[in-house]
């Protein structure tokens, strides 16, 4: 099993389709996904309501890294998915629509087993680029502002620039551009004290898993 890293639509009780990046774990046939979402997200929310939704495969990192940061306005072109009640997204490389079969919600990290039950090609996929998993890499840290020392978060992301600026195009550009932005905010909204680590602000015990991401 290993983790895919994309961008996935899941759909409300009200027909609402909400857009964020999430990473499955995948088998190599894609047959079956095993997602973790947090139970704070709209994502987990929406599965609980309506138990189905697309998983795209993307280089896009614009979007996600739009996703990751809140609801994506303006909303990205979507068409109606042929075999579940939701929304494939119109670029995308691959896109897999699927429907939860069991959801195991005991732990802050819930597991939600999903089986594919179509999926499509749309393009294909760029490929390598460090600039694109630069933004990635960020996009996750934007998103664990909460509980990683930001710091080390700050730390990271002057590493992750360099590789953006030397080998992306405008668009990793526009997307570091925005997750740093967002770093910014939570700083000023946090003071400027720096001194701050994960073990100052929680005890070891409590503190959120990160698992194995
Ligand atoms: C590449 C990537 C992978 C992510 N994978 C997960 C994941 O597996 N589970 C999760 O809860 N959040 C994950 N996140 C963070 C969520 O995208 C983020 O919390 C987002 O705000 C949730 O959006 P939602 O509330 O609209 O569902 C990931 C973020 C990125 C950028």
């Amino acid at each position: 099993m290993m983790i895919l890293e994309g961008i996935m639509t899941t759909t409300s009780a009200a027909g609402e389709i909400n857009i964020a990046p999430m990473g499955p774990r995948v088998e190599q046939t894609m047959e079956r996904l095993l997602l973790k979402p947090f139970r704070t997200s709209r994502t987990y929310r929406n599965l609980k309501e309506h138990p189905e939704g697309v998983f795209h495969v993307t280089d896009d990192v614009l979007l996600m890294a739009r996703a990751a940061l809140g609801a994506v306005a303006p909303v990205p072109a979507l068409v109606a998915a042929e075999r579940v009640r939701g929304g494939v997204l119109r670029d995308c490389c691959r896109y897999y629509e699927f429907r939860a079969v069991a959801i195991d919600d005991r732990q802050e990290r819930c597991e939600i087993e999903v089986l594919v039950v179509h999926r499509g090609r749309v393009r294909d996929f760029f490929g390598f680029n460090r600039a694109k998993h630069a933004v990635v890499e960020a996009a996750i840290l934007a998103t664990r502002t909460d509980f990683l020392p930001l710091d080390d978060i700050e730390a990271e992301f002057r590493k992750l620039k360099i590789l953006v600026d030397k080998t992306g195009s405008e668009q990793e550009q526009d997307a570091f551009a925005l997750l740093s932005q967002h770093l910014i905010q939570v700083r000023k909204t946090r003071g400027t004290a720096t001194s701050t680590s994960a073990s100052d602000v929680y005890p070891r015990s409590n503190r959120p898993k990160d698992e194995a991401r």
